[in-house]
């Protein structure tokens, strides 16, 4: 088990925050790793080539160089719904074609951290959703929690859908999104309970904050069981 999968109770809750400090951390840790986002929607043109934000964050995070196909198999320009954008462009977006950009990766690192899109029922082609591809690269999940109001709904439906899939939630992760959210404690202590995995890691609110400095938030011994329980 070289990898984890980073889901969120929704788009824009710090998936690739946690992805890049998951990365950091492990590379502290001393492991080769690696970030993938397979499917990627929304991208500007930089220097001449079509660049999206994630991968480029999750590209600098890691400490293994790959190729933009294994680390990317699928960016779209317009950010939008991973389905729609393909369907415009005429593509199928392929679980095999990802698993084996996956496949290549784990070959060059010791960890992989997949970051998908959105949030895990996100459609990437008729049928298919990203709980989907998480089954399909056989890999446990990480979920980042965007505290704010209406948080609690969103972790625990995804929590059902995590279970409804079977597959193994590695831990969460709480990320302070709204700094002025009332309760903050209460919910915290709410999904503390509510979910049966270990809380990873709280993440300030705090704009700006380097990879670097949210890879310290995270345990080490909790990172070493976490690949040990694979
Ligand atoms: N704890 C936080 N404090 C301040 N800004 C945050 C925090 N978490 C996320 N953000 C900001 O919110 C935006 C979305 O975060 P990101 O990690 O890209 O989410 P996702 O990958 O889930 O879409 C980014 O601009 C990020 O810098
Ligand atoms: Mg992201």
């Amino acid at each position: 088990m070289p990898g984890f999968f980073i889901t969120g109770t929704d788009t824009g809750v710090g998936k690739t925050r946690v992805a890049a400090a998951l990365l950091q951390a492990y590379g502290r840790l001393g492991y080769r790793c690696v970030g993938m986002k397979p499917v990627a929607a929304g991208a500007s043109l930089q220097d001449g080539v079509w660049r999206n934000e994630d991968v480029e964050l999750l590209r600098q995070a890691g400490n293994v160089q790959a190729s933009g196909e294994c680390l990317n198999p699928y960016l779209f320009r317009a950010a939008i719904a991973p389905h729609i954008a393909a369907e415009h462009k005429g593509v199928n977006i392929e679980l095999a074609r990802i698993r084996a950009a996956y496949t290549h990766l784990t070959q060059l690192a010791e960890v992989v951290v997949v970051e998908g899109a959105g949030g895990l029922l996100v459609p990437l082609s008729p049928g298919r959703d990203m709980g989907d591809l998480a089954v399909a690269l056989g890999l446990p999940l990480v979920l980042v929690v965007g505290m704010r109001l209406g948080c609690l709904n969103h972790a625990l439906l995804t929590w059902e859908a995590i279970q409804a899939r079977n597959l193994r939630l590695a831990g969460w992760v709480a990320n302070r999104l709204d700094p002025s959210m009332a309760a903050y404690e209460e919910n915290l202590a709410t999904l503390v309970r509510r979910l049966p995995v270990p809380l990873l890691a709280e993440l300030p609110h705090q704009a700006g904050m380097d990879a670097a400095s949210m890879a310290r938030l995270f345990a080490p011994k909790r990172l070493y069981a976490m690949l040990r329980q694979g």
